[in-house]
């Protein structure tokens, strides 16, 4: 079994191009006696055949040529050693090698240097950098002003060099647990104090390395076991993968996502060696048997039911964007987090961050290279996802076009809700009753037949008083029309619901049936709800299949809060009113909606009979006509 060797401390360096990370690199292997026996003498001996001072960063040079020789040598790892402990340093070339090891479970670090030139100070990528390292939750941070021979060691330059890195890191919410002047140069304050830092109080970059603590194994978190490969041998099926976060025991019921599929593991094999296990935990890399075939694939995630990954088709990320292609939406990427792997399309983006001066962009239709940024995703099916704040390990994303990484960040929920529902009833013992009056008779008797005009829109976009009039008209012209209103609904059906994700879904859900009661009882039934997940207004238009009729709504943010008809706008802005959709709370505009009625540019009037012309053509009945006004059979379904 592969363990994850705990003696071991996992540090990324981090820095402006030429600050340094090379040599010091070369630094730390030569002064923790780390470097392969006359590797410096031969390196020197090159240089000095070549007419070249010998520089520490051709220990890295001659690393990388070696590597790229010889496949059989780990190709991202570099190995030192204090008295202390070991370490690896994650190699970390460029950007893209940087965010994709980081991000890639397997490479994750515990600490990061970040490396700043005493001379330059914070620079292009110093920033960049950090503000990768914020968006991967890294904590433990030692910043190494190098270059200190360059500036006389000044101790007044380390100040300033040192307050702007805090400045920096202190603003994106990150902080500095050490800051060290060295020389990786000369070999001041690495291993050694030296006697020209000597003024420096402080400990050492290899004390400061001693000091951080190794990440322990996320053992406490809920159970993650993603899916790597399926074996076959023979009748056994094995799914192999690792635990990422949590305890897997023999005898527990596995739950997968987003199947919702469970069994029973029956073994934990221990791979590749051949023995059984009764437990295996967060880092352990195993092989399990279940007690049924059912059905899995790469991928997907099996965790204990108690503590199941959320089930969502959009997700939001914070993001930093590498790719020279610009993010725009309506743009599809192919997402990975931990072994999952979707297709999803830019829904919005929703914030844009220059991470040189930090100001929120006011252009939000693109996120340009070295930007960062918050978006929401879309992907066709629902995907089992962690939140980063949930599960740190499931919860890190990278976004790939074609083979590219072109991004990655952390996946956050805010503002969306699981959609893992119980579809199927609680009871068991429920068999459904046929009724002896069919749609079409009811509909023959009323001269209609029953439907739900479903009306979704911002708050203040005119939901309410186009259906109340519309209502109105109906009745008047001999239609049994209804209108259930949000307002209303939430003072009695849904008086136990706030506006949190999943109250709204669940509104709308009871919402979405209690129409579908309503249509299949004869009436035209018209809602009026934000509404503002897509997922939900489907899952109603399932609820009453054939007779749906999503109606948008349609004034954008600034009209709606201009009008401000209940001053929940103003109140939402001044931080009274919370998860206010618009403003802190998502609304995803239909994307195919069947009617949309802009009641920006129209008049109530126009609007009302907008609505009255569409559902009469959908619904009016006459006598002896099985068709509506738009020519189609109006009883299909029975
Ligand atoms: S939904 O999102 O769950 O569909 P619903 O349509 O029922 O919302 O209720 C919306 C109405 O509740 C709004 O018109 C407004 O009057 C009121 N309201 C109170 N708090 C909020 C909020 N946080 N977000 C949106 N509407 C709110």
């Amino acid at each position: 079994m592969t363990k994850t060797n705990t003696q071991t401390l996992r540090v990324v360096i981090a820095g402006h191009v030429d600050h340094g990370k090379s040599t010091l690199i070369g630094r730390l292997l030569h002064d923790t006696d780390s470097l392969p026996e006359g590797k410096k003498e031969e390196l020197e001996a090159i240089c000095k055949k070549r007419g070249v001072p010998f520089e520490w960063s051709f220990v890295l040079d001659a690393f990388q040529a070696e590597r790229d020789q010889a496949v059989t040598i780990d190709t991202t790892q570099i190995r030192f050693k204090s008295a202390q402990r070991d370490y690896v340093i994650i190699d970390a070339p460029g950007h893209r090698e940087f965010l994709k090891n980081m991000i890639s479970g397997a490479a994750e670090a515990d600490a990061a240097i970040l490396v700043v030139d005493a001379n330059e100070g914070v620079r292009e990528q110093t920033r960049r950098h950090a503000y990768m390292l914020k968006l991967l939750g890294m904590e433990q941070i030692a910043v190494a002003v190098n270059k200190m021979d360059k500036v006389d060691y000044s101790a007044e330059t380390f100040d300033e060099v040192s307050q702007q890195v805090k400045d920096y890191l202190g603003e994106i919410g990150l902080h500095a647990s050490f800051i060290v002047p060295v020389s990786a140069r000369d070999g001041d304050m690495i291993a050694e104090t030296g006697d020209k830092l000597d003024w420096h109080t402080g400990k050492t970059l290899i004390g400061v390395l001693d000091a951080f603590d190794i990440k322990a194994a996320p053992v406490a978190l809920p159970l993650r076991f993603p899916v790597q490969d399926v074996y076959r041998f023979d009748e056994n099926r094995i799914l192999v993968g690792r635990i990422e976060t949590g305890v897997l025991s023999k005898g527990d019921t596995l739950f997968f996502s987003p199947t919702n599929e469970q069994a029973v593991v029956t073994s934990i094999e221990n791979w590749p060696e051949k023995d059984s296990l009764i437990k295996a935990q967060a880092g352990d890399v195993v092989g399990i048997t279940l007690d049924e075939r059912i059905f899995v694939e790469r991928g997907h995630v099996g965790s204990h039911t108690k503590n199941l990954p959320m089930l969502s088709n959009v997700f939001r990320a914070s993001l930093f964007w590498l790719s020279d292609k610009a993010l725009k939406v309506g743009n599809q990427y192919r997402a990975r987090y931990g072994t999952y792997e979707a297709r999803v399309t830019v829904q919005s983006i929703d914030n844009v961050i220059d991470t040189q001066d930090l100001k929120s962009e006011d252009q939000k239709d693109a996120l340009a290279r070295n930007m960062a940024g918050e978006i929401t995703l879309r992907a066709r099916d629902l995907l089992p996802i962690d939140p980063y704040d949930h599960n740190p390990r499931m919860g890190r994303l990278v976004l790939y076009d074609g083979y590219d990484v072109v991004g990655g960040g952390m996946i956050s929920m805010e503002g969306y809700p699981d959609q893992r529902s119980s579809d199927k009833p609680k009871s068991e013992n429920i068999f459904a009753v046929s009724y002896l009056v069919s749609q079409e008779m009811r509909a023959r008797r009323y001269g209609h037949k029953g439907a739900v005009f479903w009306l979704t829109g911002l708050s203040g976009a005119g939901k309410s008083t186009v259906a109340m009039a519309v209502e109105k008209e109906l009745f008047d012209r001999g239609v049994n029309a209804y209108v259930l209103d949000g307002d209303n609904v939430r003072h009695g059906l849904n008086s136990d619901l706030g506006f949190s994700p999943e109250d709204r879904t669940e509104n709308i859900r009871r919402v979405g049936e209690v129409a579908a009661l309503q249509a299949d009882a004869g009436l035209a039934v018209l809602t009026a709800f934000i509404s503002p997940y897509q997922a939900d207004r489907d899952r109603a238009r399932m609820a009453a299949p054939h007779h749906f009729h999503e109606i948008y709504i349609k004034a954008d943010l600034a009209t709606c809060e201009a009008r401000d008809v209940k001053g929940l706008y103003k109140k939402a802005r001044a931080g009274e009113i919370k998860e206010f959709t618009g403003i802190d709370s998502p609304y995803e505009e239909p994307s195919n909606p069947d009617l949309i009625v802009d009641t920006q540019a129209n008049s109530v009037e126009v609007c009302v009979s907008q609505v009255v012309d569409y559902i009469e053509q959908n619904i009016l009945v006459s006598a002896g006509d099985d068709k509506n006004a738009n020519g189609e059979k109006l009883f299909s379904v029975s």
